[in-house]
């Protein structure tokens, strides 16, 4: 995929934007309630999904330093991520070999690592270096003890890891090439802004509100405005959608004088980078990317999904990055500014209504819910966790090597 896909994309937006048309699904789709509200399913999902399938654990310039680490858990999976003395990223179950310890909490910087229990020693590549007091402990081999290893692959300032340590499945394949697209926000050399954990619901409930325009701005009518647009268009890469509105129109946001650019009028080659990039991206089965004004300069929200213990809970990590550190205090301040902005939108409107709609699902009294012919992202998303929950892990194969070669053609 290339700069030519996202040319295609704008000028398929700009054209149904022209014309005041959008692209719609062929029918309404109804899903089950239980599909949100089953335990059952719940722990099949977090089984099938979660930890099989390549997830997006970090962005790059969280971890931009050799010796960088951060511990987290993902569906009872601790994982371990550090940037290796050769700039690579090490993904790794988060258990000393000894007794399953864990090795290290939250994030930090070491090149080599202390087990709190009985003082075994690990270098950030995994290797066992040390056992406390050998000669009382008894011969070991070391290299057959290194810390287990999982699947990560880097690519256009994001880190994936799959939490399978047997997984077969290449995580390029899986992304089929929607990494690359990704690359046009150039993440790459990006800055931390800040990052924050929220509680939310259900984590289907939750993520059909990323894939969802149709609500903005009468959920959100108090914070984005109640004129502000609710209509998406989707392009679907496997699993993987972009959604964003059709508009002729775009606004270049450069602060204080936002510019209206009419796409009619403008040659492929000179549309800006925020144009290409704009709406919202998401990364199944748990990311979604937006793209922000803040503290002087381009930023963008990445939201980090995971399901929480229970069927009605989930938690998400925004990440607000950007292009460079804001440097004056002015920067600084509206940049933060920004990212409480949304916060707001997302705890208090998305979430508070989101744990709502589940308090109600849970009566069992309705029995579908429905996605219209304009919210084909939800429709899709909801096939493709069917799809993938139910597959074997063959299947799950062949299922994204199609996806790529029909990408490819
Ligand atoms: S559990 Fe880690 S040293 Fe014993
Ligand atoms: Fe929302």
């Amino acid at each position: 995929m290339s700069h030519q896909d996202l040319i295609n994309m704008t000028r398929s937006l700009v054209e149904h934007g022209a014309a005041d048309t959008m692209e719609y699904a062929d029918d309404i789709v109804r899903i089950p309630a239980s599909s949100y509200t089953d335990p059952e399913m719940f722990e099949r999902e977090k089984k099938q999904i979660f930890r099989r399938l390549p997830l997006m654990v970090a962005p790059s310039c969280e971890l931009p330093e050799p010796g960088d680490y951060k511990a987290l858990d993902i569906c009872g999976v601790p994982l371990l991520l550090t940037r290796q003395k050769d700039g690579s990223v090490g993904a790794f179950l988060n258990m000393c070999k000894h007794r399953g310890n864990p090795l290290v909490e939250g994030t930090g910087n070491a090149t080599r690592m202390v087990c709190g229990y009985h003082g075994w020693t690990y270098k950030n590549d995994g290797s066992l270096v040390g056992v406390a007091s050998p000669q009382d402990f008894g011969a070991v081999d070391k290299a057959s003890l290194c810390l287990t290893r999982f699947p990560v692959y880097e690519k256009s300032g994001l880190i994936w890891a799959t939490l399978d340590p047997d997984s077969t499945l290449d995580i390029a394949d899986y992304l089929c090439g929607y990494d690359e697209l990704l690359g046009a926000f150039g993440f790459d050399g990006w800055t931390l802004f800040a990052q924050r954990t929220l509680p939310g619901p259900n984590w289907k409930t939750a993520y059909d509100g990323y894939l969802d325009f149709y609500h903005l701005p009468v959920l959100h009518k108090d914070t984005f405005g109640a004129d502000f647009y609710n209509r998406a268009n989707y392009f679907s890469f496997g699993p993987h959608q972009r959604l964003s509105t059709p508009s002729k129109y775009a606004i270049k946001v450069q602060g204080e004088d936002d510019q209206k650019i009419d796409l009619t009028q403008m040659a492929d080659e000179d549309i800006p980078y925020e144009v290409l990039v704009q709406g919202v991206w998401t990364i199944f089965p748990h990311i979604s990317i937006a793209s922000f004004y803040g503290g002087g300069q381009r930023g963008a929200m990445i939201s980090q999904l995971f399901p929480g213990d229970e069927v009605g809970e989930s938690y998400t990590t925004q990440y607000y990055v950007m292009e460079n550190k804001p440097e004056t205090e002015a920067d600084v301040k509206s940049a933060h500014e920004q990212f409480d902005f949304l916060e707001i939108v997302v705890r208090d409107e998305d979430y508070k209504t989101g744990k709502r709609q589940h308090e109600a699902l849970q009566s069992g009294l309705l029995k579908e819910v429905l996605f219209g012919r304009n919210e084909r992202g939800g429709q899709v998303f909801h096939q493709w966790v069917e799809r993938l929950t139910n597959a074997s892990d063959d299947e799950l194969k062949d299922i994204f090597a199609a996806e790529c070669k029909q990408a490819a053609e």
